[in-house]
């Protein structure tokens, strides 16, 4: 048994010493992300109607960081050809942004379209195309229009037919050239941190409840546009539909038994809730999370759960409506049943689940307070998610770093992030994991939400005191495009300068 292990302990260190360059496969979709509030800007041009993210930033400016809005972020509305060429100087196979539903539908209703704002993405899909840059299209990213928020957003339930008629218009204008489509992004952001919590807009703080009745609602949106597209158009449009959800990884603080089963109730907080009616093969919500909140609803003297349930014929709707499981994943944190416990209010999704969490202080810091650099994280991440739902087409949609706007264009910490998030990525394939693409957040600076502009996650800075919003390549820029190019990740690379330019064939 000793020799064994000595045996096997050599062998490692062999392995270990010989130079084995990994690759990454030549189908493997390298893009990068953005969304349509945080770089558009154009706010009420050309017919545009309000969304959440105006009438927030606009009423209540001092919610954000440095009182700042999206009126013009970096105007891409403006500079379809320079971001084009952005993504040919890096070489990108896809590149993903978001529909602004008020930009096409100005109330919110698909009574009137907007033929403005469909001309804006026709163009931007179109000059992708010439040069085989492949759509990768958000149908929602939290921009809702403020007219359907008024009548409650995602806490009235007919949000799923406006969504439905909302993705009609979607398909019907885009769908000859868009084959991927991504219903909605991160449903805990849109529904905890805007319903449940103060963290996004409509920031509703509705705690305990908001979160659970929002994803309940946004699943059976998602399901309905899923299934219109199924039926209605995939045999003529040949596209997968899909949902990118919010997947950091949180492992046990220990061993125990106590912190795994406390890290799973968090797990299941965090992406179940919203993952587990569409991927697990029973539907309906995470069970342990739902026996969780039944009984602390009973106990807070509720006459019912504060979670709601999905009927059978809802559960039977809803599950298996993802064609891929789109990952945002960024970071992790380690999770305990009796440490680092903090008092919530009552009720709350963090006083259901009654949890702690830490974070390591070697774990390298970004510019925002929740961003570290976690060990192999999305290795870590997407291993559990395939074995838990029978190992599905997987997207890393999202993958970013911050740092400060001062910080200098040489970039070396976000640099260290890629190149260890791409490492995680590489082990993850090794693993078997079904992972087809990945898309780093973000191509340029933006709109950082309730952060403004203090947080700045672009491969290019965004000057946003010039008016033309000029776009220069950071040092991760060249690092990243070295990557696409030779398909390895060459720790020793150094771009010779910060010039950038067009490789032939882009
Ligand atoms: C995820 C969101 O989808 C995106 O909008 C945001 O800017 C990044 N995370 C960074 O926080």
């Amino acid at each position: 048994m000793k020799l064994a292990v000595l045996l096997s302990v050599v062998a490692v260190c062999h392995t270990a010493t010989v130079k084995h360059e990994r690759r990454f496969p030549d189908d493997f979709i390298f893009g990068c992300a953005t969304a349509a509030y945080q770089v558009e800007g154009a706010w009420n041009e050309d017919g545009k109607g309000e969304n959440i993210w105006d009438y927030l930033t606009h009423t209540n400016p001092t919610v954000i960081r440095d009182q700042s809005n999206g009126d013009v972020a970096a105007d891409s509305y403006h500079h379809v050809e320079r971001d084009v060429e952005m993504m040919r100087e890096l070489g990108l196979d896809a590149y993903r942004f978001s529909l602004s539903w008020s930009r096409i539908l100005p109330t919110g209703f698909a009574n009137e379209v907007n033929q403005a704002g469909i001309n804006y993405y026709n163009n931007l899909i179109n000059e992708m195309l010439k040069y085989n840059i492949q759509p990768i299209v958000t149908m929602y990213h939290w921009d809702l229009p403020q007219r359907l928020q008024e009548l409650g957003g995602f806490i009235n339930p007919l949000i799923a037919d406006w969504y439905e008629d909302y993705a009609k218009v979607v398909f019907d204008n885009f769908g000859d050239r868009v084959k991927l489509w991504i219903t909605f992004n991160e449903p805990r952001e849109i529904c905890y941190e805007g319903y449940g919590a103060t963290g996004l807009a409509p920031i509703l703080n509705a705690t305990g409840v908001g979160t659970y009745i929002c994803a309940k609602n946004l699943a059976i949106a998602h399901a309905k546009a899923y299934h219109l597209y199924n039926n209605e158009y995939k045999a003529r449009q040949g596209g997968e539909c899909g949902i990118t959800i919010s997947v950091n990884w949180f492992g046990p603080l220990t061993d125990s038994e106590e912190d795994e089963f406390a890290a799973e109730l968090r797990r299941q907080a965090t992406w179940g809730l919203y993952a587990e009616p569409i991927f697990s093969a029973e539907g309906g919500f995470p069970k342990e999370l739902a026996a969780r909140v039944a009984e602390k609803s009973a106990e807070q003297g509720f006459p019912w759960s504060r979670m709601p349930e999905f009927t059978d014929e809802e559960k039977k709707f809803v599950r298996g409506t993802s064609d891929f499981f789109g990952v945002n994943h960024y970071t992790a944190f380690l999770v305990s049943a009796t440490k680092h416990i903090q008092q919530h209010a009552v009720p709350s999704l963090l006083d259901d689940i009654g949890v702690g969490s830490y974070v390591p202080p070697e774990w390298m810091k970004s510019a925002s307070s929740w961003l570290t650099l976690a060990p192999n994280s999305i290795y870590n991440a997407l291993t559990h998610l395939a074995s838990k739902y029978n190992n599905p087409v997987f997207y890393i949609t999202e993958n970013g770093w911050s740092n400060d706007p001062t910080a200098s264009l040489e970039d070396d910490d976000r640099v260290t992030y890629y190149r260890a998030a791409l490492e995680s990525v590489l082990n993850t394939l090794d693993a078997g994991v079904n992972l087809k693409g990945y898309m780093t957040w973000s191509l340029m600076d933006n709109f950082e939400w309730l952060k403004g502009y203090t947080e700045r996650f672009g491969l290019y800075e965004v000057d946003f005191s010039s008016p033309e919003r000029t776009r220069t390549p950071r040092k991760s820029a060249f690092v990243y495009k070295e990557i696409l190019r030779t398909r390895t990740i060459d720790n020793s690379y150094e771009p010779s300068s910060l010039i950038m330019t067009i490789d032939e064939g882009h």
